[in-house]
């Protein structure tokens, strides 16, 4: 079993590479449990097998005093046929084989004929930190049956199912299923009914992984019942007219399934394609203007929040662009101006979006809507499928309001009660530990300051001159009486804005100052009143998810200053805005130099030299700070250019430190851009530097070939740039491929290294990849090798920025162009580093890691 997944994950990422975006391997679950209750032999249904929970290995039963019940009489369907009745508390214990989300499945069925009245019988069911339902009975229940599907994170190796009754009474349960989800299906983070970002979701910060959820809602829009057996990951999709609002307002539409193309990021475990085959359209609701929503009514319990998830597939259209619709969740604006061929590139071509929303404000209803939008062409809007999960609520429940604790009784909690107290005890420990921790930084400080070695980031210094400002953060901190080093070292998280100070310098958020719309939310540029130009990056307001990200880039930018990376200035957290300022970048993303826009073509050099600073800003990152960060989400759009072609490294969101020193590794759920992503991250989910220089080779290679990293609208063996321009690279014509404005004026010595080093970058195993010094290096060749040609043959060379020329000597790149501004001489840091920089060139001989 265990054999068969390996291979079938190595199969996963082969097809990755080789197809580019087609990857459809269907998943294979590391576990896979499916238990009929109580039964005495193996029971299909859905044509899967369920099997007898007594002849199960892995799985233990801990009971009192159960029995089983069964029945020949009709039941609603084969899986209902038997039970196990519980007098007593009871658990299922599942062996875990791997950590992260699973599918929580339960069925009962008060079987009739069971010798006991099980319909008037209570039902709580906790796994170990999760209320999943409770006090639930069938007496005031409409259906026959109850199915319920929930999905949880489980992080360690087991997973505890507990079946409390009340007072002498029974619970029972009929089946049980336990299958492992993969990671892209569930992701961490959603949206607040705001515009969403153009990164892939799910493949972005953090958030949502903390919550269980609970299925209430799985629609299979305009299109038949999809039960498991249709579906790879064994769910449920029903039709969604019952839901209508009125009845006649949409229409059903639907194509052929096998012409639904999928993508790397929508596989078919996002949805099967019955699902996006089928859809609901605008009808004839009889509206003159034909100007009308289509709105679907879910009761819900208006206590939890929920994630909602919709489905969309453009299976109307004749051509692209014509479709352009709005969607709507409780009468506040989800999506607007949703134009799905400009998302997907393509018609039948399925694209997703997830929300997280309460009920509405005065009912106990969510709603969803789509409806025309006025700009566009055709008055027409569509919805695939839509799912909308019930999210736990701070008790860890999706039933109520009590906890784990409350439900268990005493004796059972006990054990969690001592383990608070060592949890208090440690904490107490690690908290000493930290002051102790901080008040030596503090000295170490001072100490780094007076001889002005730039060698300790992690020490918080104030970026902007002596600000001092003190934030709620360290008001706290002193107030709970500790010492002064602390609000010293909170406080320099950059300078603090009001947020009167960032509506001045934005001009209120004046759309027209908009400079780009990303992950965390829109960026606006500004001037402060001393009349310097900043970015202001705005957080989501009212987002959860965006908490932990703005957290983290204040956290690493604030350890981090470097000529290649983009500074972070300050940050505003009042009223609930979330707000980074950061320095301007005025020529923007290297990616708009590139392709897509009219920007003059850069030449071979400027390329070299922009290539040269983005890893200068990585390799800092890597090897400058006492513990080393990865960045984790390298690319074209997160490389900055100001305004004399310098390039920084930007976003720093995902950033993750990297292994200590005792580990080889950091072991992370998959995050990061499609194209970009290192495949062996993605088959081992182990985070090493060695995935950003990963990275790095597919920004070499675009920034050669000046076309995106996936492209799929290209033949398939060019759709994705890694696979097609290292096939070249091993022919030795690269060539051929390159850039055609660069034909003829690159110097072929040049391009043969730079070449080899994207090669060596792409390597398949992370081991045979260079170091970003190495890298570093080796462009710093290219480089030579280009100005050498380039000062023989075309002496009127008209590139803006130069790095200092330096001669052909083999360098050390450890120790150079790490910065730290200390105090007050934050201004002059560049011309600094320039100096110190050269030093180091013409002193050392010897480069290490080569
Ligand atoms: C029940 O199913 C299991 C797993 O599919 C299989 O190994 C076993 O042989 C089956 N038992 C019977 C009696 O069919
Ligand atoms: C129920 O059905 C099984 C097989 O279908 C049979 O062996 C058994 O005798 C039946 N039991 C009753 C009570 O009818
Ligand atoms: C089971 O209990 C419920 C409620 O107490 C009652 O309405 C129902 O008639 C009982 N059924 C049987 C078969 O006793
Ligand atoms: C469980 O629900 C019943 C009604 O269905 C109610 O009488 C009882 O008090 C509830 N018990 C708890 C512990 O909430
Ligand atoms: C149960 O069904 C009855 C009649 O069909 C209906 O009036 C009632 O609202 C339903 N209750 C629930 C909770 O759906
Ligand atoms: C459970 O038992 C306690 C005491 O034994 C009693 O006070 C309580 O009412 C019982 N609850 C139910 C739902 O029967
Ligand atoms: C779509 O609508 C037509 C007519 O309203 C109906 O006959 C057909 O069954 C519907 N298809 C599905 C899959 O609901
Ligand atoms: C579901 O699967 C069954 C068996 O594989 C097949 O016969 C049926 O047509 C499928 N139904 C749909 C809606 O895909
Ligand atoms: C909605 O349409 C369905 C099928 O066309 C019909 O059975 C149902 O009665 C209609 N419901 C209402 C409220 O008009
Ligand atoms: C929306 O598109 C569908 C499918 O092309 C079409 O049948 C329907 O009439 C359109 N609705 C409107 C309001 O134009
Ligand atoms: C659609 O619904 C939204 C939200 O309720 C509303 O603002 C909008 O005016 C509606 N559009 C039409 C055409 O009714
Ligand atoms: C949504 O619910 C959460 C928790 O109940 C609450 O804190 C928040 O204010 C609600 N938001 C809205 C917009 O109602």
């Amino acid at each position: 079993m265990k054999e068969r997944n390996w291979v079938a994950l190595v199969l996963a990422v082969v097809l990755l590479k080789f197809l580019g975006y087609r990857i459809q391997a269907s998943f294979t679950p590391a576990d896979n449990y499916l238990i009929a209750c109580g039964s005495s032999q193996n029971v299909t249904f859905q044509g899967r097998t369920f099997v007898p929970d007594s002849r199960h290995s892995s799985l233990s039963l801990k009971s009192g005093s159960s029995f089983v019940a069964s029945s020949n009489s009709s039941v609603p369907s084969p899986i209902y046929k038997s039970a196990r009745i519980f007098s007593g508390i009871a658990s299922y214990k599942f062996h875990i084989k791997q950590e992260g989300r699973l599918w929580v499945r339960l069925y009962f069925y008060p079987l009739p004929k069971s010798g006991q009245n099980l319909t008037s019988s209570p039902i709580t069911v906790v796994t170990d930190d999760i209320v999943l339902l409770n006090n639930f009975t069938f007496k005031n229940y409409n259906g026959s049956f109850l199915f319920k599907e929930y999905a949880i994170s489980v992080t360690s190796n087991t997973l505890t199912l507990t079946f409390i009754p009340s007072n002498n009474s029974l619970s029972f349960v009929n089946a049980i299923e336990v299958v492992s989800i993969p990671d892209a299906v569930l992701p961490d983070r959603a949206l607040s009914g705001l515009n969403p970002s153009a990164s892939i979701s799910g493949l972005s910060s953090s958030g949502l992984s903390e919550f269980a959820m609970e299925t209430v809602y799985r629609l299979n829009m305009g299109g038949p019942l999809i039960t498991a057996q249709n579906d790879t990951l064994g769910r449920t999709w029903e039709n969604d007219v019952k839901y209508l609002h009125v009845n006649s307002s949409a229409l059903n539409v639907s194509v052929n399934p096998a012409s639904i193309k999928y993508t790397a990021s929508i596989t078919a475990e996002t949805a099967p394609n019955w699902v996006y085959a089928t859809a609901e359209a605008m009808g004839d609701a009889n509206v003159p203007g034909m100007n009308f929503n289509v709105t679907w009514v879910f009761p819900v319990d208006p206590n939890f929040q929920y994630f909602v998830r919709a489905h969309f597939c453009d299976i109307l259209s004749q051509s692209l662009n014509i479709l352009v619709f709005n969607l709507y969740i409780n009468d506040d604006i989800a999506y607007a101006s949703l134009d799905l061929s400009t998302l997907t590139g393509g018609l039948n071509v399925p694209y997703y979006k997830d929300f997280v929303s309460n009920s509405s404000a005065e009912s106990d209803t969510l709603t969803v809507s789509i409806g025309p939008d006025s700009m566009a062409d055709t008055t027409n809007a569509t919805l695939n499928g839509l799912e909308i999960l019930k999210l736990s609520n701070d008790a860890g429940s999706l039933d109520g309001l009590s906890s784990v604790k409350n439900l268990l009784p005493r004796s059972s909690s006990r054990k969690n009660n001592i383990g608070m107290i060592i949890g208090c005890l440690a904490g107490a420990v690690a908290l000493v530990m930290a002051l102790i921790g901080f008040c030596f930084c503090c000295l170490a400080s001072s100490k780094s300051k007076t001889t002005h070695q730039g060698h300790h980031p992690w020490l918080p210094l104030p970026l902007y001159g002596n600000s001092l400002t003190m934030t709620k953060m360290s008001t706290t901190s002193q107030k709970s009486g500790t010492a002064s080093c602390i609000s010293l070292a909170s406080s320099s998280l950059g300078r603090f804005f009001s947020f009167q100070e960032i509506l001045d310098a934005t001009n209120k958020f004046d759309e027209s100052l908009l400079l780009g719309v990303g992950g965390f939310g829109r960026v606006y540029k500004g001037t402060l009143e001393d009349g310097t130009k900043v970015a202001v990056k705005r957080g989501n307001p009212g987002s959860e998810q965006g908490l932990a990200e703005f957290r983290t880039e204040i956290e690493m930018l604030s350890k981090l200053r470097h000529r290649h990376l983009v500074s972070l200035i300050g940050y505003c957290d009042e009223r609930s805005e979330m707000v980074l300022v950061y320095e301007y970048m005025a020529n923007g993303p290297l990616r708009s130099h590139l392709y897509g826009t009219n920007l003059p073509p850069l030449s071979w050099k400027q390329r070299l030299e922009i290539c040269i600073g983005a890893a200068r800003g990585l390799h800092y990152l890597h090897t400058g700070a006492a513990q080393s960060i990865i960045h984790r989400d390298v690319k074209t759009t997160n490389i900055l250019l100001d305004e004399n072609f310098v390039a920084k490294v930007a976003d720093f969101g995902l950033s993750k430190t990297g292994p200590a020193l005792d580990q080889t590794h950091v072991s992370t759920a998959v995050k990061g851009s499609f194209g970009y992503l290192d495949p062996e991250y993605f088959r081992r989910q182990q985070l090493t530097e060695k995935s950003d220089v990963y990275s790095f080779g597919v920004v070499l290679m675009e920034v050669l070939c000046t076309r995106p990293a996936l492209n799929p609208v290209l033949p398939r063996e060019q759709v994705n740039i890694a696979e097609w321009a290292m096939s070249w690279q091993k022919k030795g014509m690269l060539d051929q491929i390159m850039d055609s404005n660069l034909v003829g004026k690159v110097n072929p010595a040049s391009l043969k290294k730079y070449g080899e080093t994207a090669e060596k970058c792409l390597a398949e195993h992370g081991i045979d990849r260079p170091t970003m010094g190495d890298v570093l290096w080796n462009l710093e060749y290219a480089l030579q090798l280009e100005e050498t040609s380039s000062a023989l043959m075309e002496p009127d060379d008209n590139s803006t920025n130069h790095i200092p020329s330096i001669h052909l000597a083999p360098l050390e790149p450890f120790d150079i162009s790490v910065s730290m501004i200390n105090g007050g001489n934050s201004g002059t840091d560049d011309d600094a580093e320039d100096a110190a920089t050269s030093a180091v060139f013409s002193q050392l001989v010897n480069p290490r890691g080569r």
